[in-house]
């Protein structure tokens, strides 16, 4: 099983690693299988899952729906679960109880918190209790409307030193990893090499340890136009709607289903036909 000492070992050998979003029980199962080591039940859930403007609605009780689900998939990766706004932001008292929830129901292994200034002692007191902190600064998406948009951050020097200093202060609060998201690739590797802890860059160019993505973009399983950090190495919207198009057609047409898809009154013999006459969703599951 990967863990967070593991993720400090990928830095120390210069090994540069793949993470991303999971939303579900099955696209976590696939995904671990395919050597995701890390997993995160990004707050971007209630963006592309749950059709929410901005990842500001989120509630704690979504993440932990979905983080559960999560978990049941995946048994190998290391399941990051995503503070949601407003679940951490009130007191430490709350974002230890929020943070709790995620370890305790959710079967999550660490927290992702977005932001610098205030969130180091929450960092250092969830740390303190065993719950490792993943930080997240640049673009952070809880912030919107105070960047008025989901603008790349850290163009300025100011802006860039800002960054760098936050990172440093979550560092020494405990945080085991930063994600850096929109940010110049300067800043992402300037940072980066700052740090003794790893960096995980989304948007941050090719300078940081590890890259994530959120699944929905990876996979083109978007209908929207997707961000420059964005590669699509997949078209699902294309094929689900080519799929689903196919399926009303043959339906109409009366082409399915055909007799390999229709049970017959005395049709089973052997445990092989009694396995093809189960009527079970999901063959994966
Ligand atoms: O919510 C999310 O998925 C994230 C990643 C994009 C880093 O924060």
């Amino acid at each position: 099983m990967t863990t967070v000492l593991d993720v400090q070992r990928f830095k120390e050998e210069g090994r540069r690693f793949a993470v991303l979003t999971a939303y579900d029980y099955l696209s976590a199962k696939i995904l671990e299988e395919a050597g995701i080591p890390i997993l995160l039940v990004g707050d971007s859930l209630g963006m592309v899952m749950l059709g929410y403007p901005t990842t500001l609605p989120v509630t704690m009780d979504e993440m932990i729906h979905h983080a559960k689900a999560v978990a049941r998939g995946a048994h190998q990766a290391l399941l990051i679960g995503d503070m949601p706004f407003m679940s951490y932001h009130a007191s430490v008292k709350q974002a230890i109880t929020s943070a709790g929830r995620f370890i305790q129901e959710g079967g999550m292994h660490a927290v992702k918190l977005e932001g610098g200034g205030r969130i180091v002692e929450i960092t250092q007191r969830l740390t303190a209790m065993g719950i490792p902190v993943m930080g997240h600064l640049g673009l952070t998406p809880q912030f919107v409307h105070q960047m008025g948009g989901f603008k790349v951050q850290g163009k300025t020097e100011k802006q860039a030193a800002r960054i760098l200093s936050d990172a440093k202060e979550l560092e020494q609060a405990g945080a085991f990893s930063i994600v850096l998201e929109g940010v110049p690739t300067e800043v992402g590797t300037s940072v980066t090499q700052a740090l003794r802890i790893p960096t995980i860059g989304i948007g941050a160019g090719p300078g940081t340890d590890g890259q994530v993505l959120v699944f929905h973009d990876m996979l083109g399983l978007t209908t929207g136009k997707a961000p420059k950090f964005v590669k699509r190495y997949a078209n699902l919207a294309e094929e689900i709607a080519s799929a689903a198009q196919r399926y009303v057609r043959e339906v109409g047409d009366g082409t399915f289903p055909g007799p390999e898809h229709s049970y017959s009154a005395n049709g089973s013999a052997g445990p092989a036909k009694a396995q093809r006459d189960e009527v079970k969703y999901g063959s994966s599951v």
